[in-house]
């Protein structure tokens, strides 16, 4: 499917405002979803689910028809249970620190985790004494599904994966470890913040107890997420914050806390992003997921091809396109990544990111400095991949070692 016809609907990109390669990190939006914001914004913006004056009831409106479409585009039934948070990283911290952990209890993750799905693990060793197991992947980080049933035994209460990585684009088999989890009897939660924007995520299939993902990087608006759980996993879930809102009823010394998804959505929220999600999962059904990652293929498989006899350059994860979500993360010998990535910003206005992309631990394991990334979305072309790709060769040439 050709996506030239979709970049009319992006405003930078009909701006020409440069060759954003940065959709790992946030996508661009196109116009359907900042209008609907602004609509937000324009037409209604009352709270939802509390006041019952007219505005207040279209906010609520929206807010479950956002949860329908969510319920759709993840192919589960129950709306209910997808509850809005501020990206993956707070749906990955209600997870962890929601399921009620004791010292001793056994978390298994990747060697590989992005910090959101790694650092509230090691809060939960130190302060609870849960105890850690990690699954070890191979040198360019692609999963061992020997080395995680190895980990496996009765004392393992979690399991909780990427489903794709941020800076190799390598995927975990997300279906057959939950099978495997669920046969010792533990929770599965799934890191879906790389691969939901970029491939078809069908929920009931994958059968996980928890899902998390960015909808910022799905097209939809800043500070916008969602964590999906199974209806009885996140009823015996605590939540992380609590008070107006996820109250059935509160006395002096007393509290009854609402039923989900109520309970985890304390305060008043975000809703021209709500809205805004709705319209961002519109679009993303309206070009087709199949589509998308046929699409990031073709666009990885192309920056590959023209990267390949650079000498000095080195990638970071695999070589085969296909395998590569979206991403391209790489070195020049002689180069810091922030060098590389300011060269490419000034002299070809082309943006990708640089550093560590919370990977830390992978990054370490690996005595890897960090890298350059490139990541592709559905509204960039070859052209701009060419141009990208010219640009990283001429810093090669010039400026490597
Ligand atoms: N985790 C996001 C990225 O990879 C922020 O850029």
């Amino acid at each position: 499917m050709d996506m030239g016809p979709f970049r009319k609907d992006f405003p930078t990109i009909r701006r020409n405002l440069g060759i954003y390669l940065d959709s790992a990190c946030q996508s661009l939006r196109p116009d359907q979803v900042i209008r609907a914001m602004d609509e937000y914004y324009e037409e209604y913006p009352a709270c939802g689910g509390r006041s019952v004056h007219s505005m207040a009831t279209k906010v609520s409106v929206a807010i479950d028809d956002t949860r329908e479409a969510l319920a759709d585009f993840f192919n589960t039934k129950d709306p209910e249970c997808y509850i809005f948070t501020k990206n993956t990283t707070e749906g990955l911290n209600t997870a962890a620190f929601g399921l009620g952990l004791k010292k001793g209890d056994v978390v298994v993750t990747t060697d590989a985790e992005h910090n959101s799905n790694h650092v509230p693990w090691l809060f939960l060793k130190e302060n609870v004494g849960i105890e850690r197991r990690f699954s070890k992947s191979d040198r360019t980080g692609e999963f061992d599904i020997e080395s995680f049933k190895s980990c496996m035994d009765r004392k393992v209460k979690v399991v909780s994966v990427q489903h794709s990585n941020n800076v190799t684009g390598c995927s975990v088999p997300v279906k057959a470890v939950t099978e495997i989890a669920h046969d010792y009897g533990a929770t599965v939660i799934i890191d879906g913040a790389q691969a939901a924007p970029h491939m078809p995520v069908d929920l009931k299939k994958i059968d996980a107890d928890i899902y998390c993902c960015s909808i910022h990087k799905m097209l939809g608006p800043s500070g916008m997420g969602v964590m999906y759980g199974k209806r009885e996993t996140l009823e015996r879930m605590r939540p992380l914050t609590v008070g107006g809102g996820t109250v059935g009823l509160a006395t002096y010394d007393s509290v009854n806390l609402a039923p989900i998804p109520d309970k985890f959505e304390a305060g008043l929220h975000n809703y021209a992003g709500i809205v805004g999600t709705k319209a961002a999962l519109d679009y993303l059904k309206k070009v087709g997921m199949a589509n998308i990652e046929a699409w990031d293929t073709e666009l990885m498989k192309r920056a590959v091809g023209n990267l390949q006899d650079i000498k000095n350059l080195h990638l970071v994860g695999p070589e085969q396109p296909g395998k590569r979500c979206g991403v391209l993360s790489f070195n020049i010998d002689g180069l810091v990544s922030h060098d590389i990535a300011m060269m490419l910003d000034s002299m070809a206005n082309v943006m990708i990111r640089s550093g560590m992309h919370c990977a830390h631990p992978f990054y370490v394991s690996r005595a890897v400095d960090g890298s350059a990334r490139a990541s592709t979305y559905l509204y960039n072309s070859p052209e701009e991949i060419d141009i990208f790709t010219d640009t990283v060769r001429k810093i090669a040439e010039t400026f490597g070692e």
